[in-house]
């Protein structure tokens, strides 16, 4: 059975207010990304990673999360996260034990989502959710997750910033 996972804190579109307020004030890309997994992942029931790999030298690298310690790179095509980041589309995974090619940083991960990072179409990295329980995210999570990651691209300097 799916379940909207914001619930806890109200509606969907308390998050993204959230979210809006959280970044709002600040350019910087670390703090941003940082506090921004923080909101999620104490925000949301039944996550048990949450946070952000960026592009550079052409391949994945992990960056502020919260969660246990994650794989530091990831190549472009290779897991949720690079096949998220190849095909620049979101990647809602209902059960990662049938995803071929899954990389399992927290063997307690049963779903997962990851919402490529883009600004005009070029790539800058995911935004990777994972959760113990599988069928975790819904098709509204989806949306409330790509909203959340536009917000945050539109927060961020991003000059110099990935390569
Ligand atoms: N499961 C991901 C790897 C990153 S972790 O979940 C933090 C993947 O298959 O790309």
């Amino acid at each position: 059975m799916e379940q909207p996972f914001a619930e806890n804190i109200g509606s969907g579109s308390g998050l993204l207010a959230q979210a809006r307020a959280l970044l709002g004030g600040q350019r910087d890309l670390v703090a941003n990304a940082a506090n921004l997994s923080a909101l999620l992942f104490y925000a949301l029931e039944q996550v048990n990673w949450v946070g952000f790999y960026f592009l550079k030298d052409g391949q994945l690298v992990v960056g502020p999360f919260q969660g246990r310690p994650a794989c530091v790179t990831i190549p472009l095509g290779s897991g949720v996260c690079g096949t998220a980041a190849a095909t620049r589309r979101v990647q809602r995974v209902a059960d990662v034990h049938d995803f071929p090619g899954h990389i399992a940083c927290d063997v307690e991960s049963r779903s997962e989502i990851v919402v490529p990072l883009l600004a005009d179409g070029t790539l800058l990295g995911v935004l990777d959710l994972d959760s113990p329980v599988a069928r975790r995210f819904t098709r509204q999570d989806e949306e409330l997750l790509v909203e959340i990651a536009e917000c945050f691209v539109q927060s961020v300097d991003w000059r110099g910033r990935v390569a």
